[in-house]
C-alpha cells in the first residue's frame, strides 16, 4: 500500500477521468496489501473509511460490511473510480427526469472490477452480500474536502437532502446540522422492477 501512496504522490500529469483510469489500470491488484489498512465503521450500518492520501487526488480504502450501502448521491464536479479488492460491490444508477428518480441499471463488480463514477452521475454503491464484507479502493478528483452542497436522495420518502459543510459522509443517518436543507416530496422513485 505504501508503494501505491508514493506512486499517487508522484503523479505529475493532469488529473482527468482518462488519466486517472489509466493510472489505476496500470497497477497490479496483487501488489496491493490492504489488510493492515482496513478500518471498522464508526456506526452500525455504515462503512469504514481510511483516507490514504488526498494529493493530487484522493485515495480511500473502504470496508463494506455485509448488507451496507451508501446513500443515493449526486456527483457534481467530482469524478472517480472504485476498484474492488475483495468481495462484490453493486453500482446502482439513477436518472432524474421530470420529478421522477428512475433506477436504470445495476452493475455488479467482483475482485479487480473497476466501477467508473463520472461527474454528474446519481448512484449508490452497495454490498449486497448477506455474509461477506467487501473491500474497495476509491479514487476521487478533486479530493472531497467537504460534502457541502452534495445532494442525497431518500428513496423511501422522496426527500432530497443538501449536505452542509459539517457533514462528514454522504449519509441519511446524520443529525440535522449536517443538512443545509431537506426538500420534502422532491421526487417519485421508480425502481427497475416497476419499469
Ligand atoms: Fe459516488
Amino acid at each position: 500500500m505504501k508503494e501505491l501512496i508514493e506512486k499517487i504522490k508522484s503523479f505529475e500529469i493532469d488529473v482527468n477521468f482518462n488519466t486517472l483510469g489509466e493510472f489505476i489500470k496500470a497497477i497490479h491488484i496483487d501488489s496491493i496489501n490492504y489488510h493492515a489498512f482496513i478500518n471498522a465503521p464508526e456506526n452500525i450500518g455504515d462503512y469504514g473509511r481510511n483516507i490514504l492520501t488526498v494529493d493530487p487526488f484522493e485515495c480511500i480504502l473502504i470496508n463494506w460490511p455485509a448488507g451496507v450501502e451508501s446513500a443515493v448521491h449526486h456527483h457534481k464536479g467530482l469524478f472517480g473510480y472504485v476498484w474492488v479488492l475483495e468481495g462484490e460491490l453493486d453500482n446502482v444508477s439513477y436518472k432524474f427526469d421530470n420529478n421522477k428518480l428512475l433506477e436504470y441499471s445495476i452493475d455488479r463488480y467482483e475482485r479487480d472490477g473497476l466501477t467508473p463514477e463520472p461527474d454528474g452521475i446519481i448512484h449508490k454503491l452497495r454490498n449486497n452480500s448477506k455474509t461477506k464484507r467487501a473491500i474497495t479502493l476509491h479514487f476521487y478528483y478533486p479530493a472531497i474536502h467537504s460534502f457541502e452542497g452534495m445532494k442525497i436522495f431518500n428513496l423511501e420518502n422522496g426527500q432530497v437532502g443538501i449536505l452542509s459543510k459539517q457533514a462528514k459522509t454522504a449519509n441519511w443517518s446524520l443529525n440535522t446540522g449536517h443538512f443545509k436543507e431537506i426538500l420534502e416530496n422532491a421526487f417519485e422513485f421508480v425502481s427497475l422492477k416497476k419499469t
